[in-house]
């Protein structure tokens, strides 16, 4: 079995310093990795990332993250990993790590996805250069991430996202920012491969569980949906939602 404790929409700043501290040092205690889903900072600043690294580095297991819509803000973004890499953590942005965890493989590939909506209610690649550049944009990430997942082979294999690739699991939000919240381009991606488990995070009031139309279990992360420093989820067991943390 493999623990996953995930989280997403953590927004570190100054003034969020020892917030998920205390929860974090439980960690080596009940899960063997840290996923986080984007919105790692408020505004996207270096001194931000700096913040995000104190409050989430040396936690005694591995950390993944991918950035989110927030962490673009001050267009910072590559300095912004930088700083999060330095402190031992693996960004990702279409691509994808493996890390060994009790004699099994977990892939973990990520991307901070992008909007455009699902079936039924999408953005299409028509008309205005602006349109298709913005259903572009979701169709390239969507692109890398599918191609990202299908190029692992391992025992257990998690899609990180910060947009959401179901709508299922925005219920709670207003229905007419659903496109802006994600995309069902992502959900595609997920189910071109084994994915045993998609985390993401982006809708604050949305709800925490949700399924692709293949079939894999999708999970909204945000701190404000969780309502606690993460969840943990388990890989190959019965059931993915078994051993929630009460952290
Ligand atoms: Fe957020």
């Amino acid at each position: 079995m493999i623990r996953i404790a995930a989280v997403g929409d953590v927004h570190v700043d100054k003034d969020v310093l020892g917030r998920y501290r205390p929860a974090l040092e439980q960690l080596p205690g009940v899960a063997d990795a840290l996923l986080i889903a984007g919105d790692l900072t408020r505004h996207g600043t270096v001194e931000e990332a700096k913040c995000m690294a104190t409050e989430f580095g040396d936690v005694g297991v591995p950390v993944v993250v991918v950035l989110g819509n927030h962490d673009h803000q001050s267009d910072q973004q590559d300095a912004l990993s930088e700083v999060l890499r330095d402190a031992g953590m693996t960004v990702l942005e279409g691509d994808a790590t493996v890390l060994e965890i009790n004699g099994h493989r977990l892939g973990i590939a990520g991307a901070k996805g992008f909007g455009g909506g699902f079936a039924g209610a999408c953005a299409s690649s028509f008309g205005e250069r602006e349109m298709k550049n913005f259903v572009g944009t979701t169709e390239a990430i969507a692109e890398r991430l599918g191609a990202a997942l299908r190029g692992l082979d391992c025992d257990a294999l998690v899609a990180l996202t910060h947009y959401a690739p179901v709508p299922e699991t925005l219920v709670g939000e207003p229905l007419e920012i659903y496109p802006f919240l994600g995309s069902y381009l992502l959900g595609q991606a997920i189910d071109s491969a084994p994915t045993a488990l998609a985390l993401h995070g982006h809708a604050h009031h949305g709800s925490e569980r949700g399924r692709t139309p293949g079939g894999v279990p999708v999970r909204n992360v945000a701190h404000p949906v969780i309502k606690q420093a993460y969840n943990v989820y388990q890989l190959l067991s019965e059931d993915v939602d078994a051993n929630l943390a009460t952290v």
